[in-house]
Formats: structure tokens, C-alpha cells, sequence
């Protein structure tokens, strides 16, 4: 097979320096550590200082990302954002982040598929590249979810953090796939909207609205969605789940992750699991999972690596990258 496949060079993350407990959190509104840890496995979370932007943690990731990669911002051509916590309504995240990185060639723009975002990004870019147009692709998931709660709802406040983390994505060589994303599985469902979303916008509401959950139905579902996409994923790739080495899921709910990686047969040590330190950061939360197994040397160059995603809309996809 002659095929060229994107690989991905590098990764980067950035998590605000404010860390917010759950004794904090009891403080705040009616809940305890004890069932927060239980029924989500959530220890703590990071929270975006004031006047810190999705911009700003997202950048601080691109950054990190082109520096581990060797390569400058002038060797990027395509920024892809993917965040449901824009600075402004417009513009896009990108060209902030785009500005802040110093970069006045080429194109940036975001991507809104909420915690599924960065999953769809990479697929996003993988297709830019193959088709010739981008040469190098910086894909940042960032989110200040912090923005968007509603810190009385002891529901979803306790659930969500803030955080960045980038991939610098570019075309290999020609040959054999010896590195590279080697197939993707996107899909949604619009029938599911109201399970997931925020109270407002500004078509509707003319404000930006908080986050509004059916937490029991949204983990009805997601076991089977990410299963599904992970399967589709391995059955176009032609590997079975023994070839995994890691299993680097979202990160919402350690009990949503168990039961994906026990019906998929993926063993524990396998999976890569960062939501007790980082609680679910949306679409930030597979690009810090993977620079954290990254950075303690788990993931290495050669590791066959599935990552995949699951929000609102709903949304889910998985893509299966040899490192
Ligand atoms: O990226 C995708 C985004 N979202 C998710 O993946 C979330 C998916 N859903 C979940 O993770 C879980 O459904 C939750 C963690 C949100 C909730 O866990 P659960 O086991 O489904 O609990 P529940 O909603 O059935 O609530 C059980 C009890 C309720 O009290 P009663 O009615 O039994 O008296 C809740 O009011 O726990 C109560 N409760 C809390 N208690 C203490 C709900 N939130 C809290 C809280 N602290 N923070």
C-alpha cells in the first residue's frame, strides 16, 4: 500500500495552575469528595485564572507541541481549534491563537463537536493533508469549561475542568504505513441534543448559556457509542483489540472508561486514565491524555494508539494512530 498517512510529530498540553479540590468543591455546594471519587473517580481539576482564555491555554499547548516537534510556526499551515469554549462568539479561537503564535500565513479555524472535538480535528486534519491541502497541521484541543458551569448545580459543576493540549500533524513518507493515523470513525446524532448542551446561545438567547446534563442518560449511551467506533476503527484498519497498546479514551467518568475497556477487552494497563487530576476537560481531554502517557515514556514511537471520544450532539468517533 502506497497510501501516505498523517503522522503525528509531537504533543503538547497546558493545564492552568489553579488546582480546585473536591473539599473545595463541598464547600461550594452539596456534595462530598467521598461520592465524587466514587461515582466519577474525579480527585481535583485545573482552573483557568481570570483573564486566562481558551486562547491563551491553547496557545501555551501549540507552543509546547511545536517545541517537542523541532518545527516553527512558520512551518504550520493550518491551525485547527477545537473548543465549545470560544473567547468571543467570532472569531474563531484559531485566528486568536493564530496571532498569539506569531503566524500570518495560511489558514486557522475551529471545530465544535464538544468533548468528541479533538478526535474530530485529527480526522479534520488527516483529510487536509492527504488532499494536499495542508502541508502541517497544529490541532489543539482547549477548553475553559470553568465558564460555562453552573457552580450551584452540584450536577455538573463537580464534573468538568479546564486545559489544553496540541498535536503538530503532517504528511509521511510515501510506503508502507510505519507511522501514521490509519483509519477514523466520526459520527453524531442530533436526536440526542437536549441530553447535552448549554441553556442559551446566541441565536436563541442572545447569551452564552450553562451546561445542562442528563448525566444518567449520557452514560446510558456512551459505553455503547464508543465501543461501536472503536470496533468500525479497528475492522478498517485491519487489527483486532490484542494489537492495541494503549487505549487513550475521554475522559468524563472512570466508570464510563471501565466499562468501555471491559466490553471492548481492553486490560487496565492499557488505558491511559488522567481524569482523577484533570476531571472531564472536553475537548482538551485526549490531547493532555496522550501528552501525559507521552511524557512518562508509556506511548512510544511504533505504539499502536486508539483514541476516542464521546459528547454532546450526540457526538463520538475514535482514531486508531501508530505513534
Ligand atoms: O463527555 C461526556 C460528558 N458527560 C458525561 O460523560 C457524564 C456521564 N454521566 C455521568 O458521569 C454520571 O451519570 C454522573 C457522574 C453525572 C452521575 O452519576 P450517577 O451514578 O448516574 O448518579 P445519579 O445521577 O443517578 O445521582 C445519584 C444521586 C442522586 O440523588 P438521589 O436522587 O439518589 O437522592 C443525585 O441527586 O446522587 C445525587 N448527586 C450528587 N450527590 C452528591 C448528583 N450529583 C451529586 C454530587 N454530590 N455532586
Amino acid at each position: 500500500m502506497n497510501e501516505r498517512h498523517s503522522i503525528v510529530r509531537s504533543v503538547g498540553a497546558y493545564l492552568p495552575a489553579r488546582i480546585l479540590t473536591n473539599d473545595e468543591l463541598a464547600k461550594m455546594v452539596d456534595t462530598s469528595d467521598e461520592w465524587i471519587v466514587q461515582r466519577t473517580g474525579i480527585r481535583q481539576r485545573h482552573i483557568a485564572a481570570e483573564g486566562e482564555n481558551t486562547s491563551d491555554l491553547a496557545a501555551a499547548a501549540g507552543r509546547k507541541a511545536l517545541e517537542n516537534a523541532g518545527v516553527g510556526i512558520e512551518d504550520i499551515d493550518l491551525i485547527i481549534v477545537a473548543t465549545t469554549t470560544p473567547d468571543m462568539t467570532f472569531p474563531a479561537t484559531a485566528t486568536l491563537v493564530q496571532q498569539k503564535l506569531g503566524m500570518h500565513h495560511g489558514a486557522a479555524f475551529d471545530l465544535q463537536a464538544v468533548c468528541s472535538g479533538f478526535v474530530f480535528a485529527v480526522a479534520t486534519a488527516d483529510s487536509y493533508l492527504k488532499n494536499n491541502l495542508a502541508r502541517r497541521v497544529l490541532v489543539i484541543g482547549a477548553e475553559t469549561f470553568s465558564r460555562i458551569l453552573d457552580w450551584t448545580d452540584r450536577t455538573t459543576c463537580v464534573l468538568f475542568g479546564d486545559g489544553a493540549g496540541a498535536v503538530v500533524m503532517e504528511l509521511g513518507k510515501e510506503g508502507p504505513p510505519e507511522r501514521g493515523v490509519l483509519a477514523s470513525s466520526l459520527r453524531s446524532d442530533g436526536r440526542h441534543w437536549n441530553k447535552l448542551y448549554t441553556d442559551g446561545g446566541p441565536s436563541s438567547t442572545r447569551s452564552m448559556g450553562l451546561v445542562r446534563m442528563e448525566g444518567k442518560e449520557v452514560f446510558k449511551h456512551a459505553v455503547g457509542m464508543i465501543t461501536d467506533v472503536v470496533h468500525n476503527v479497528l475492522d478498517a484498519a485491519g487489527y483486532g483489540i490484542d494489537d492495541l497498546d494503549w487505549f487513550v479514551p475521554h475522559q468524563a467518568n472512570k466508570r464510563i472508561i471501565d466499562g468501555a475497556g471491559v466490553k471492548l477487552g481492553i486490560p487496565p494497563e492499557k488505558v491511559v486514565v488522567t481524569v482523577d487530576r484533570h476531571a472531564n476537560t472536553s475537548a482538551a481531554s485526549v490531547p493532555l491524555a496522550l501528552s501525559t502517557a507521552v511524557a512518562d515514556g508509556r506511548i512510544k514511537r511504533g505504539d499502536l494508539v486508539m483514541i476516542e471520544a464521546m459528547g454532546g450532539g450526540f457526538t463520538w468517533g475514535a482514531s486508531l494512530i501508530r505513534w
